[in-house]
């Protein structure tokens, strides 16, 4: 039988780099990348109802309503492409009613990842983050400069970087609850050296647990 695809989620503070890890790892093992906060920004630039509401609490720095998120979420894992290829869910669940909610439909992972980045690093990375529109790549005006001076013109800003103290304070609140939930299947990463560095330790992790996948499909 084919083994099972990988279903991962991937959770850190704001700016920990979850987003820069998601690249790394759909590039080697072609996971669905389902990023909430994704989700939300092309809602807001749609100017649908949902956008309009949801862009009140994300220049908060605050959680989007469940009534908003949790189907948004859900839909997008359960399209053929996330079931078949296998998924990677990025800045989901943020709190024990998101993560119950999804128990509840029966759907858990197979890891949870957890980047753990002190606070003075987290605010340097969210300064000087910068977005291509163009190609939606993540740069860094330090740790990831842009390729060229044409790429370097078009940078924006997200507008959501600037209240960073109060994004930290809700992943504070929360992070604690969504951990006890996925306790027996998470790997910490201490998220504050190269990001080549960070992404050796998970991938030793995935290829692990493919490996596992593999043995368990061949011996049924
Ligand atoms: P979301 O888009 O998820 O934002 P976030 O959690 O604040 O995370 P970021 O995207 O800011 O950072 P990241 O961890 O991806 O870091 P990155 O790789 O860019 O959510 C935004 C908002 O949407 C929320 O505030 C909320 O309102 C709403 N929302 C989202 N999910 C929700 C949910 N489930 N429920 C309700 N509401 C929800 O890296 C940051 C910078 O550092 C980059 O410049 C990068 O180049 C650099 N960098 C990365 N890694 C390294 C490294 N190892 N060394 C040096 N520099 C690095």
């Amino acid at each position: 039988a084919k083994p099972e695809p990988l279903r991962i989620m991937i959770s850190g503070a704001p700016a920990s780099g979850k987003g820069t890890q998601c690249e790394l790892i759909t590039k080697k093992y072609g996971l669905v990348h389902i990023a909430a906060g994704d989700l939300l920004r092309a809602e807001v630039a749609a100017g649908s109802e949902n956008g309009k509401r949801a862009k009140e609490f994300m220049e908060k720095g605050q959680l989007v309503p469940n009534e908003i998120v949790v189907m948004m979420v859900k839909e997008r894992l359960l399209r053929p492409d996330s079931q078949a290829s296998g998924w990677l869910l990025d800045g989901y669940p943020r709190s024990s009613s998101q993560a119950t909610a999804l128990e509840d439909f029966g759907i858990r992972p197979d890891l949870f990842i957890l980047l753990d980045v002190p606070e003075d690093i987290l605010v340097e990375r969210v300064v000087g983050r910068r977005l291509d529109p163009v190609t939606g790549k993540i740069y860094h005006l330090k740790y990831a400069p842009p390729e060229t001076d044409e790429i370097a013109a078009r940078l924006t800003q997200r507008f959501d970087d600037t209240e960073e103290k109060l994004r930290l304070q809700t992943h504070h609140q929360n992070v604690e609850a969504v951990l006890a939930i996925y306790e027996d299947l998470t790997i910490k990463i201490k998220g504050d050296g190269p990001k080549d560095e960070l992404f050796a330790q998970i991938d030793s992790a995935l290829s692990g647990l493919l490996e596992q996948k593999k043995a368990t499909s061949t011996s049924v």
